[in-house]
């Protein structure tokens, strides 16, 4: 049964605002800690329904976490010797969580399954068995889709592929898929992908300690390697900072910062789109911080116009086009995003779903084959669909923190990387 949750209009939205950690570093922060030989200890992960898909699953294969009293979780890591699980492993609404997963498990010697919910299961998983091949790994999904399995090559190590691998597509989370089973392989791993996604897998395996080389858009690793065990505070999401910063341009008296955020250039289109639109976005106080490096946000209200989003930049805002979406049609003139067709992959189809969006409140938007052209234009409330996407979710969101009579069906899903967003709307803006 689905909810249908009324959005608060702000008016005025003030304070630092804290947002949840960063839900790509969760997820890799819980496999590298299980991948280590040692004790690591993680704060500040996000408590939001995908990290924990993570941590269940990890937990099904043997991996021990503590609970500290200061919100801190300790990793006991196994070394990648993982135990073979009772039962199918559940990603629930993860992507990251089965592709990098199967990664790893195409490499641990033992036998999985690996499931999802109605949207996980509707994704294309064929982009991390096929090339898994390459190692000697077998990795089987049912038509493209999940459930996928992982089967056990009789504990004996893969080999690295002879030749360089291709992701095919810009994504990092095939490509650390690649890179993860590349940990359990014997030689060199090399991974080449299209352009540049996010980079956190490699930032990582560099932090600790993995020998691990990027040439351009090739990347190599020397298996086989484990990391290290390390003490990591998580940096905040600038997926979720997003969804403050967008509330925030479209107030009427809006000043807020938002501390500690992950300042990593692949996350930060957004905030490069939205400053292109003549938003005033800030950043300062940058720091090194584990493998990442963090920085503050400061946004303040302010008036946008329409701009062209296309190639790195339609890259770097990867999660965030739906939103800057959104913002297109509050802006004046024509905004267009391009080179996005990836969406369509996405935990529901985010070119069509977005455009949905865009039409219940009123809005003009043109669906293309990799992206939309919208026309900014007066906007009324209405009721917006999240389905099984809490990036709709939450887009609704903003759009309801301006427009009165805003509802969203289905709201929940937000939980799955912003729990709360709505009691912080609450706690730092006012009607
Ligand atoms: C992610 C990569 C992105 C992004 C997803 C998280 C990751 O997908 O959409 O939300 O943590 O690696 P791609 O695999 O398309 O890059």
């Amino acid at each position: 049964m689905s909810d249908v949750t009324p959005i608060p209009t702000v008016r005025s939205f003030h304070g630092r605002v804290p947002v949840p950690g960063d839900k790509s570093l969760g997820h890799r922060a819980l496999m590298f800690a299980a991948l280590a030989e040692g004790v690591s200890t993680v704060a500040g992960l996000p408590s939001g329904a995908d990290v924990r898909s993570t941590r269940s699953v990890l937990t099904s294969l043997g991996v021990q976490f503590e609970n500290l009293t200061d919100g801190a979780v300790r990793v006991i890591g196994c070394g990648g010797n993982f135990a073979t699980p009772a039962t199918p492993l559940d990603c629930g609404n993860s992507g990251t969580t089965m592709r990098l997963m199967t990664g790893i498990l195409a490499g641990a010697g033992i036998d999985t399954t690996l499931v999802g919910d109605a949207s996980l299961t509707a994704r294309p998983m064929a982009r991390v068995a096929k090339p898994l091949a390459a190692f000697g790994a077998e990795v089987t999904t049912t038509d493209g889709k999940p459930p996928l399995k992982a089967h056990s090559h009789g504990g004996k190590t893969l080999k690295a592929p002879a030749e360089p691998i291709s992701t095919g597509v810009a994504s990092a989370q095939v490509k650390s898929a690649l890179l993860l089973a590349g940990l359990f392989a014997e030689g060199t791993t090399t991974v080449v992908e299209p352009a540049a996604s996010r980079d956190h897998t490699e930032r990582y395996m560099r932090w600790l300690g993995v020998p691990i080389r990027a040439d351009g858009l090739s990347i190599s690793i020397d298996g086989p390697a484990r990391p290290k065990a390390f003490t990591q505070t998580v940096a905040c999401d600038p997926s979720s900072a997003a969804f403050v910063a967008a509330v925030a341009v479209l107030c009427d008296d809006a000043d807020v910062t938002i501390p500690r955020v992950l300042y990593n250039p692949s996350r930060l289109g957004f905030f490069r789109a939205l400053s292109a639109m003549g938003a005033d976005v800030q950043f300062s106080d940058p720091a090194p911080d584990g493998p990442e490096e963090v920085a503050d946000i400061r946004v303040r209200s302010g008036r946008l116009t329409g701009t062209r989003i296309d190639g790195e930049l339609s890259l770097d805002s990867l999660d965030e086009l739906p939103l800057l979406a959104l913002m297109g049609a509050f802006a004046e003139g024509e905004t267009i995003v391009a080179d996005a067709a990836e969406l369509r992959h996405k935990e529901s189809d985010r070119i069509a779903s977005t455009a949905a969006m865009v039409r219940a409140l009123g809005g003009t938007i043109e669906e293309r084959e990799d992206g939309w052209r919208i026309v900014g234009g007066p906007l009324r409330g209405g009721e917006i669909d999240a389905g099984h996407d809490h990036r709709i979710a939450l887009s609704g969101a903003v759009a309801g923190s301006r427009l009165p009579g805003v509802t969203v069906r289905n709201f929940a899903v937000a939980e799955v990387s912003f729990p709360g967003f709505l009691d912080v709307l609450r706690r730092f803006g006012s009607e």
